[in-house]
């Protein structure tokens, strides 16, 4: 039986490779991890989300698995995991893995057996289909595209066969339609909640189900070419159906997909309770509030209308139907207070703050990307051989290609770069940022470290991280804010953000100027009903008092990026 226990839950992801490097070798690692587990719970999270922590070769670090059943020897051993296992339990802290199945490593002994002959029964485990024949060429089997860039299909050696992969030419994706590979991933699954896991993180879920037989996208509107024959596939409700069936329902669990820009019918079905299938995804759109068309390295100015149509729609769309969750940051974007057209270098606590309690006060489950509680900040790569992501390279040399000047393509890779939230945490001022004894790490350190750190952060008056404990904490003591049904006020204010969480009569209601210009907002509500729970303007250590103006102080004076939250108990 489940217990949902999700609901309550705050979780907190690591990017293992960059997190603690306890044995001073460059990479972070499990010990690393587990001298940071106090650290952790006082923050207030109940949940960890590990970033895979699995053997892999690392074109795409950690998201290309050659071996679903072992740990990365750079990140320790099968006993580091066991034990980290057993001191997040005592924490009571619960697990939560990876799952990256959509595509294999091409070093997966499956792929490697499935190309050694066109007669392996693994040949069956990949989508592998016949070149075009093209006057003297041989050509793709589609016109797919990566979201990594360029075709989506890879020729085998000098033969005319071609494998399918969705990302990196080293993550050959899954054939799902294979009843084997979906025995095979269970097991996977079940091997790891036998372990102890209490849930799973399933990388880009809604690409496992194709459209068969394999054509053309000739449509003129796809995000991507091909999309709309890899994205909510039309066997993805049944594949998920199956999981749960064979797998997740048999366990105490919590599962949550990343979606790749679902349709919003699939979005709420993939969650809807009844349906048995995952109990929550992510959904990104309020992210794409500050670049073109949801591409990330393109930026526009911060559109807040389309900020609250990402953030608020998936909420309401789940609410009395399934779950949700609330994120900021992940491995996969830049750093929060360096977006949404905000001056970081003079706002960052201010925003940093905003942009949690703006969040975290939702419907759904809490997910901080580690160092984000800090209000921790971008890099400043001084040149594209800094970055180590392979996308970034992609997205440069596309660029570069087309003739755009080198420096104006870096300009736009720095902007949406995933690098920026993988370099090693800061913990403190001491070599590296305090991530390891000073052995040079795999990805460059964050030169403003010694300024912006998380010791530094905690200590001072104005701490992002002592804020976080206070907002997570109200999660705790006010129901409304886990169950409370979500109404939002005044959309089409461009300046604030404003909802109400209510249930069984008890509302809370989040505010927050969203601009860097000092703002007045018409309460939409009887202000004197309410009590300030929480305000990031501090005085003394304690909430500044409210400048109201007007008949009745129903207008409030909010400065920038003010973000207050305020309780009505009946
Ligand atoms: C989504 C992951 O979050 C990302 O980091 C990875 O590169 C792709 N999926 C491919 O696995």
């Amino acid at each position: 039986m489940k217990s949902r226990w999700y609901k309550n839950a705050v979780v907190y992801q690591i990017y293992p490779f960059s997190f603690m490097d306890s044995n001073n070798d460059g990479f972070g690692d499990i010990e690393g991890i587990i001298s940071k587990l106090d650290y952790i719970r006082n923050l207030g999270a109940t949940a960890i989300w590990f970033s895979p922590l699995y053997k892999s070769p690392d074109y795409d670090y950690g998201y290309d698995v050659s071996d679903y059943k072992a740990i990365d020897e750079k990140f320790g051993t099968m006993e580091d995991f066991d034990r980290l296992v057993r001191e997040c339990h005592r924490r009571d802290l619960k697990v939560i893995m990876d799952m990256v199945i959509n595509h294999t490593s091409t070093e997966h002994p499956w792929f490697k057996e499935a190309i050694s002959s066109p007669d392996s029964p693994y040949r069956d485990y990949y989508i592998i289909r016949k070149g075009r024949i093209e006057g003297a060429n041989v050509i793709p089997p589609s016109n797919w595209e990566s979201t990594f860039t360029g075709s989506a299909w890879e020729r085998i050696g000098d033969s005319d066969d071609f494998y399918l992969h969705l990302f990196c030419k080293e993550q050959a994706d899954l054939n799902w339609e294979n009843p084997d590979v979906r025995r095979e991933i269970i097991d996977i699954l079940n091997f790891w909640f036998e372990k102890g896991v209490d849930g799973f993180r399933f990388d880009v879920f809604n690409m496992f189900s194709k459209v068969y037989p394999i054509q053309d996208d000739t449509s003129k509107d796809s995000f991507q070419k091909g999309a709309p024959y890899y994205v909510d596939g039309p066997r993805m409700h049944e594949f998920l159906k199956e999981l749960n069936e064979k797998s997740f329902s048999l366990y105490d669990s919590f599962t949550v997909g990343e979606s790749f820009h679902p349709s919003e019918e699939a979005a709420r079905d993939y969650v809807r309770e009844e349906n048995g299938e995952l109990d929550a995804i992510f959904s990104f759109g309020h992210l794409d509030s500050d670049n073109i068309g949801g591409k990330k390295f393109f930026p526009k100015p911060f559109d807040l209308l389309q900020f609250k149509d990402g953030f608020f729609n998936p909420q309401r769309a789940a609410y009395g139907e399934g779950w949700n969750t609330l994120v900021l940051e992940n491995h996969d974007n830049p750093r929060c207070v360096n977006r949404f057209s905000i001056n970081a270098a003079k706002y960052r606590y201010e925003a940093a703050t905003m942009l949690a309690a703006v969040t975290y006060m939702g419907f759904g489950t809490p997910f901080i990307y580690m160092g984000q509680e800090a209000g921790l900040v971008n890099c400043d790569f001084k040149k594209i051989d800094e970055m180590m992501d392979p996308v970034s390279h992609f997205v440069y040399d596309l660029m570069t290609g087309y003739g755009m000047p080198k420096w104006l393509a870096f300009r736009f890779i720095k902007y949406g770069a995933r690098d920026h939230s993988r370099v090693p945490i800061a913990w403190d001022d001491s070599a590296n940022g305090g991530f390891n004894d000073g052995h040079a790490p795999w990805q460059c350190v964050n030169p403003k470290y010694p300024e912006i750190n998380i010791k530094k952060d905690i200590e001072s008056e104005k701490s992002v991280y002592r804020f976080y404990r206070k907002l997570l904490r109200i999660r705790k003591t006010h129901e409304e804010a886990v169950m409370g049904e979500i109404q939002e006020y005044d959309h089409e204010n461009r300046r604030v953000i404003a909802y109400s969480r209510t249930y069984q009569g008890k509302k809370l209601f989040i505010c927050a100027n969203f601009s860097k210009h000092t703002t007045i907002y018409n309460f939409p509500d009887e202000l004197s009903k309410y009590k300030i729970v929480l305000n990031n303007y501090q005085v003394d250590g304690r909430p500044a008092r409210l400048p109201f103006v007007g008949k009745k102080g129903q207008k409030l004076i909010l400065k920038p990026y003010q973000a207050i939250v305020l309780s009505y108990q009946p």
